[in-house]
């Protein structure tokens, strides 16, 4: 089949066979790319308008227990500085955000034991007491059911947690022994289960990503449903393992961005930090392809630098104290405009036999 007859099939079916998904991203040109483009921008508008939706991160803790091989404040990095952000600061940092219009705020850390469930029910139930009308969204990695489960009754709304990559295989080249992708997804499902709405990714670009593999990740996109689902270009770190690999493209990332708008229309799509790290126009191109969200840096200026993923990650110097601001202007410019809402995923009714 062409390229065009499978974009049109995905466009109207939402879903496609691991090959087609294969060769579409195999055979990329870009007229195809801006046609998937134009797609993807038609569904988005069609659901949430040209309203782009707004999440606070803050970094609260860069200690982590794991050692994936891509990431910067991976355990065997000795020499990255470490901190956490003590609750006061964490509260600090929401209410400033809510002054600034934010209505989502996402505590995002390493995987660090300070933060028992006892440390974080009361702080998520401050947080939810001072700003009930906002929804707090948690990134902190693999934990047991049963904490998932405290901290969703405690009133956490949502949970980001990438799935980095659906290949068994490519999940193995990316992370240390004692990490699994199946546990991974067990996470993923109890998330689910629990009622939170979940947010899955993985990056494009990877050391040892094939686009078999990226097929795959579509593939299961299209299965799994996330509520949201970041995508951003790899990006290398220059005290790990892959700081020799080659960072992913702005191009490959906003062409997955705009098939994963058309597999799941109503899907939260960010357009990443990495994404405009790569490319100082990087986050517009996202938007331009299909995205809905941007993720403001909201964490104290002071231990911004510290949070470092990846080298040389945007948002971290004394300039960009206010994000927010930068990115209304950023969206302003192409036409978009940044609201000041929760920004709850919309529900959607599939017109095809598929699901
Ligand atoms: N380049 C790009 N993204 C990275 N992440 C971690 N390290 C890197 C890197 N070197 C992403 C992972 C993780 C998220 C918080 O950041 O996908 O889930
Ligand atoms: Fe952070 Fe522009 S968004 S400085």
């Amino acid at each position: 089949m062409q390229m065009e007859a499978l974009l049109k099939k995905l466009d109207e079916r939402h879903s496609l066979t691991l090959d087609e998904y294969e060769y579409l991203i195999e055979n990329r040109t870009d007229e195809i790319a801006r046609e998937a483009a134009e797609r993807a921008v038609r569904t988005r508008k069609e659901i949430y308008g040209s309203s782009i939706f707004t999440r606070g991160l803050i970094e609260i803790s860069n200690y982590c227990k794991n050692d994936c091989l891509y990431c910067g404040i991976r355990r065997s990095n000795k020499s990255c500085s470490r901190y956490r952000l003590p609750p006061e600061e964490i509260l600090a940092s929401a209410e400033n955000g809510y002054g600034l219009g934010f209505r989502t705020f996402v505590l995002q850390g390493g995987e660090d034991a300070y933060y028992t469930d006892d440390r974080l029910v009361p702080l998520l139930k401050e947080i939810k007491a001072r700003h009930p009308d906002c929804a707090v969204t948690l990134s902190l990695g693999e934990r047991e059911r049963e904490s998932y489960q405290r901290l969703f009754d405690a009133g956490a709304d949502r949970y980001l947690l990438r799935h980095e990559t659906a290949s068994p295989g490519h999940y193995r080249m990316l992370h240390p022994p004692e990490m699994s992708f199946e546990h991974r997804m067990k996470c993923l499902r109890d998330l689910r289960d629990i009622g939170y709405a979940v947010g899955a990714g993985f990056m494009v670009g990877s050391p040892g990503q094939t686009n078999r593999n990226l097929a795959m990740d579509l593939k299961f996109i299209e299965e799994f449903r996330p509520d949201m689902c970041g995508i951003g270009p790899f990006v290398p770190h220059h005290e790990t393992p892959f700081a020799d690999k080659p960072q992913g493209t702005v191009g490959l990332t906003c062409f997955l961005l705009s098939l994963i708008r058309l597999i799941y229309p109503p899907v939260l799509l960010p357009s990443t930090t990495a994404l405009g790290t790569i490319d100082p126009l990087g986050r517009e191109k996202g938007i331009l392809a299909g995205a809905n969200v941007v993720m403001p840096n909201l964490s104290p200026v002071g231990v911004r630098k510290q949070y470092e993923l990846y080298d040389g990650k945007i948002c971290t110097g004394e300039e960009a104290a206010e994000c927010r601001g930068c990115l209304e202007k950023r969206m302003e410019k192409i036409g978009y405009k940044i609201v000041s809402e929760r920004g709850d995923r919309k529900s959607w009714q599939s017109t095809t036999q598929n699901h």
